[in-house]
């Protein structure tokens, strides 16, 4: 058997394939952007066809660049955007509405209604999340109140749900197999993470009939193989997790204590709490960082819905940059005398604030701000934010105290973004070598499943730094310019 690993990191606004050697390096990348749909303010949707498309293209343009064919590969881990919602027709496997993205809020009002019930501490305390309309319930009901027939078809068993892995894995088995991983049906809100199962009373409360659902597997499992009419042979499907999980594996952050934070579209900071599920008294999520063997760890979460997409709208919507690689040095060259703030609340706000209804907004604009002053101040909002996430994960739990921050993701090319992370954290910044950690940690699950990849500590012991960035800011200029971030957060919340 080979050690050769295909990972499939479906994301937010693009589908990467990748294909791994035994030794980790990367041998071969396909890679598709695909189209977002806004047919409304806050909502986003995307085209299941286009993701299954993406999908399928990425696969075959990795092998033939790594010159390989499926018969090479020993097995495929799946990785994925969460909480994005597909749910399809049994009998054609077609979808029956565009997916709900996770940055959808069109389900906000209905969650503002179940909050006012009483409902929170219920759902907080089985799922670990919060009552937001960026987790999976929610869009599923809306689903089934807004598609006609649906919810009578989904009672008789003829639909199902499942996040992007769920569909993927569906589509890749020919329909044999509907299944999914417990990272990802850890984001439903549908799933008690104490027990490892879906909840009745949460089903009930979110009014999701049970035989929509998929079966809950550990992340590293034999899932099913893939329709030889697809890629020419069966391959294995070996593992499956969401990004930010994957992303957790790929910077080997097993032991209690140890943190990533991933800067794609949003950004995703975890911190490993071991077997042992910390609650949050700070409004950020707990949540099932990996299962495997039927072991559960746990992991605080903070989730910033704005990170890269920041940087993309100062190229693509204000046209202040070319590329987004332009920002580092251009932040550099910003006034330093010129206290600018952007909250990037496009869609709403997420931890520690989980305000739905918020938007972005711009604060100390002076005669002399231009757009470098622009750009420097939507790069430290990413870092304003990591802070926010790190000083509520140290209040909720103790072994958060002196860890150091593994980043990964687009956005942590730019060494002024991750030297002005450091100053902002107060902590040192660690960059690995390699940077494709979420596809790394897909692959890691279907190595280890495979038997062709070391198990953990083996896996551990080759992650590699390729620089640790140390804090150095001025404490004075430090403080000024948090209690700065802090106030311009205060004037932009709605509640
Ligand atoms: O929870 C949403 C997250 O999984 C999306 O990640 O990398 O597509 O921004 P990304």
């Amino acid at each position: 058997m080979s050690g050769f690993i295909l990972a499939i990191d479906q994301g937010t606004t693009s589908t990467r394939a990748i294909v791994f050697d035994g030794g980790g390096r990367i041998l071969g990348v396909g890679q598709q952007e695909f189209r977002q749909h806004f047919p409304r303010s806050g909502w986003v949707e995307h085209d299941g066809e286009d993701i299954w498309e993406s999908v399928v293209h990425t696969i075959r343009f990795a092998l033939s660049h790594a010159k390989l064919s499926a018969t090479d590969i020993a097995g495929i881990g799946i990785t994925n955007q969460r909480e994005t919602v597909v749910i399809w027709d049994r009998a054609t496997g077609k979808p029956i509405h565009k997916a709900i993205v996770w940055q959808d809020r069109r389900t906000a009002d209905l969650c503002a209604r179940l909050k006012a019930e009483g409902n929170e501490p219920m759902v907080t305390a089985k799922t670990g999340l919060l009552l937001d309309p960026y987790f999976s319930a929610t869009k599923i009901a809306w689903l089934l109140d807004h598609v006609d027939g649906s919810r009578e078809k989904a009672e008789r068993g003829e639909l199902a749900f499942g996040t992007v892995d769920s569909f993927l894995l569906w589509r890749l088995t020919g329909g044999a197999v509907h299944a999914t991983d417990a990272t990802n049906a850890a984001r439903t809100l549908l799933f008690d993470i104490g027990t490892g199962d879906w909840d009745d009373e949460l089903l009930r409360l979110f009014r999701v009939p049970r035989a929509l659902l998929p079966r809950v597997e550990d992340c590293a499992f034999a899932f099913g193989t893939t329709d030889p009419a697809l890629f020419g042979a069966a391959i294995p499907i070996a593992g499956i997790a969401g990004d930010q999980h994957a992303a957790t594996l790929g910077q080997a952050c097993f032991s209690p204590g140890m943190m990533k934070s991933t800067y794609g579209t949003g950004c995703f900071a975890l911190l490993n709490t071991g077997s042992e599920l910390a609650p949050s008294s700070n409004r950020l999520l707990s949540t099932i960082a990996y299962r495997l063997d039927g072991r559960t760890t746990y992991a605080l979460e903070g989730s910033i819905f704005v990170a890269g997409s920041a940087v993309q709208w100062l190229r693509d919507g204000l046209h202040l940059i070319d590329r987004a690689e332009a920002s580092g040095p251009m932040a550099a060259e910003a006034d330093p005398h010129q206290d600018v703030y952007l909250v990037p609340a496009f869609t709403g706000l997420g931890a520690p604030w989980w305000d739905a209804h918020a938007r972005g907004a711009l604060f100390g604009l002076t005669r002399g701000t231009g757009p470098r002053e622009i750009v420097k101040a939507a790069l430290e909002a990413v870092c304003f934010q990591t802070l926010d996430l790190l000083e509520a994960m140290k209040r909720d739990w103790q072994g958060a105290e002196d860890t150091v921050l593994r980043v990964d993701g687009g956005m942590v090319a730019s060494d002024w973004t991750m030297q002005r992370l450091a100053d902002i954290l107060d902590a040192p910044v660690d960059r690995p070598i390699v940077l494709e950690t979420t596809a790394l940690g897909a692959a890691w699950l279907a190595g280890r499943q495979t038997g062709v990849w070391p198990g953990e500590e083996g896996f551990a012991a080759s992650w590699r730094r390729e620089h640790r960035f140390e804090p150095g800011m001025d404490r004075e200029e430090r403080t000024r310019r948090i209690a700065g971030w802090r106030d311009a957060v205060r004037r932009t919340l709605t509640g």
